[in-house]
């Protein structure tokens, strides 16, 4: 306990030494979330590394973000304290498979949700978010949109376009495996509870849940609601936040399993070690960054 103190204490530090900030995402650990100048969901991170003061932005999530960041902020030294901290569902399209699609769909737009590389963000036109995936989609003028690498947020987004969705195969594993059961059994365990899912969820999830946003989203649903009980359909992290900010509202987890491995990487020691040693720093080819920047800059512009 004293030595958690002592590393808090000494993150703090460091942080004023190096003027840096600490993006944090909503389904990180409990401890990283409460040092956090910012704690949010994909697109309100894009948006502060975008636009906070600071040498140095610690992002405690996984390589997409921060590679993100690194793209919005080329000015500034961005580190991601796990190094191995990966998405699975972005290593589920690379870049020549996307050129390989684009070739066969050649009047297509491609949208691609921010879990993805940055050579694939090089290769799409705009990018997007789980929570501004349906506008996005509506925003390109083709008709036909080539969408990766999320079936499940693309499916989502086709129930709110007239424009024909080709949705790439990748999945999220933590969302992927939540089932229909999961659910009648939580609405049976909590009768009365509202559903609250993420979009990557599956279909039948998604026609099974009363409101479906991204994790911020699910935040500020739940802290403004009138009701008192939520069953949480996302990964677990997120009920730390809950906790904090709804302490008046009861909060379950649709899913106890839903626990994103990746995101649980970081640690207080590894945030301490990464901003005393500004290691592992992300960097993106300049050749890549300045095209993926159009597609993330064209999604902030809406
Ligand atoms: P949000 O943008 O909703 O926070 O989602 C990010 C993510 O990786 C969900 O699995
Ligand atoms: Fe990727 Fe799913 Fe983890 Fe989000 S929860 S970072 S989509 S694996």
């Amino acid at each position: 306990m004293r030595d958690t103190r002592s590393i808090r204490q000494e993150i703090l530090q460091l942080k004023e030494e190096r003027n840096a900030i600490l993006l944090v995402h909503n389904y990180q650990p409990g401890e990283i979330q409460d040092l956090a100048d910012m704690t949010g969901d994909s697109l309100e991170l894009s948006r502060a590394a975008a636009s906070m003061e600071g040498d140095v932005i610690v992002f405690c999530g996984v390589d997409f973000m921060a590679e993100t960041a690194a793209i919005l902020s080329p000015g500034k030294t961005v580190l991601l304290p796990a190094e191995d901290a990966c998405c699975p569902m972005a290593q589920m399209i690379t870049a020549d498979e996307l050129k390989l699609a684009k070739s066969r769909h050649p009047d297509a737009a491609v949208v691609c949700y921010v879990n993805t590389s940055a050579d694939v963000k090089a290769e799409s036109d705009i990018c997007c978010t789980s929570s501004n995936a349906v506008k996005v989609v509506n925003s390109v003028e083709q008709d036909t949109i080539i969408f990766v690498p999320d079936q499940n947020l693309g499916r989502y987004a086709q129930r709110f376009t007239k424009k024909t969705i080709l949705p790439w195969e990748g999945f999220c594993i933590v969302h992927d495996r939540i089932t229909p059961a999961m659910v009648h059994e939580a609405r049976k365990a909590h009768p009365g509870a509202r559903v609250l899912v993420h979009p990557e969820c599956r279909p039948d999830i998604i026609d099974l849940a009363d409101t479906v946003a991204s994790t911020s989203g699910i935040i500020r649903h739940v802290c403004s609601a009138e009701e008192r009980e939520f069953i949480i359909g996302t990964e677990v992290g997120i009920l730390h936040r809950l906790s904090k900010e709804c302490p008046a509202k009861r909060c379950y987890p649709l899913s106890e399993g839903a626990i994103c491995r990746n995101m649980k990487k970081t640690s207080l020691v590894l945030v301490r070690d990464s901003l005393t040693t500004l290691r592992p720093r992300i960097v993106v080819p300049e050749a890549i960054a300045v095209r993926a920047r159009t597609a993330i800059e064209r999604m902030l512009a809406l």
